[in-house]
């Protein structure tokens, strides 16, 4: 009888630079599943027919990044966390239906529990950089964990705007010249822009004005210590890195196609910083 691999796999366009195949094939192999994950190229336009054909292909589920979280919304039932981020990471086929939902959200949060135990414990106001998708999953966060005021400041301020209209109460929005003047009453600073990755302009903000007590966390894993993180550490703030919420959010997509809970282990982090130690 031919052995029966339950496959999942990342949808991208491009796809290669993507770590998810590193991650879920250590855990496939950690747990001794008769399973794969691979990577998927394909072409906006051909997106749709690709999801129309998943189990066809012989997919129980899959990750999408970019360009596709939207279309990927759109094109499956989602969970109301997919539904409030507008984006969907993560899909799988409960029968016959396809359904989504958003794991950067539970990502960003176990990321900084682990990170930092006890982070949320009588925290009132965080300011979040970005208005984008990653930024939209971290407020959704941070308002189910009830912090009471989420600043968001974007370049654009009309998509910070959006952010206000779309969450209502707890958010409040700033222009992007306003950051420095909201530092001194932050809790927790969260850069959600693509400022500090490897080819892409610094985070030209002076930590000086953070409280010592705040925490800082950052979406950016390349590199691993972003400018903001070092600058953060060296003030001797707490810190929760990008790469720690790429591995927190891969765990539901796992468990949801495979139906095993793995473990963000030591060893994956240094698996994974060793493949972003070689590529850059
Ligand atoms: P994602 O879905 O990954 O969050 P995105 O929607 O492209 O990606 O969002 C990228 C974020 O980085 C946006 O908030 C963007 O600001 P704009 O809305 O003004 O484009 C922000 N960003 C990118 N380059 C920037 C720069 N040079 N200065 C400030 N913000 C920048």
């Amino acid at each position: 009888m031919p052995k029966i691999v339950r496959a999942a796999c990342v949808i991208g366009w491009p796809v290669e630079h993507s770590r998810s195949p590193l991650i879920h094939n250590y855990w496939i192999k950690q747990l001794g599943l008769n399973a794969e994950y691979r990577r998927e190229a394909v072409r906006p336009e051909d997106f749709a027919a690709f999801v129309a054909r998943l189990a066809e292909r012989g997919y129980v589920g899959a990750n999408v990044t970019i360009p596709h979280k939207e279309a990927a919304l759109a094109l499956s039932k989602p969970d109301a966390r997919a539904q409030a981020v507008g984006a969907a990471n993560t899909l799988w086929l409960d029968g016959e239906t396809l359904r989504s939902t958003n794991t950067d959200v539970e990502g960003f949060l176990a990321n900084l529990d682990v990170s930092v135990p006890g982070w949320d414990r009588g925290l009132s106001n965080a300011v979040v950089l970005g208005a984008g998708g990653a930024a939209r999953a971290i407020v959704y966060g941070l308002i189910d964990r009830g912090i009471g005021t989420i600043r968001v400041a974007n370049r654009t301020f009309e998509r910070a705007e959006e952010l206000r209209k779309m969450f209502g109460a707890p958010v409040k929005s700033a222009h992007w010249d306003e950051i420095a003047g909201l530092l001194a009453g932050t809790d927790l600073f969260v850069n959600a822009t693509s400022l500090g990755m490897a080819g892409h302009p610094p985070l030209d903000i002076r930590m000086e004005d953070l409280p010592p007590s705040a925490v800082v966390a950052d979406i950016v894993y390349v590199p691993l210590t972003t400018p903001l993180l070092a600058e953060a550490k060296e003030r001797g703030l707490r810190t929760a890195d990008g790469l720690g919420m790429l591995l927190h959010q891969a765990v539901r997509g796992f468990s949801l196609w495979f139906g095993k809970t793995p473990e963000v282990t030591a060893e994956l982090r240094k698996l994974v910083e060793a493949d972003l130690v070689r590529k850059s």
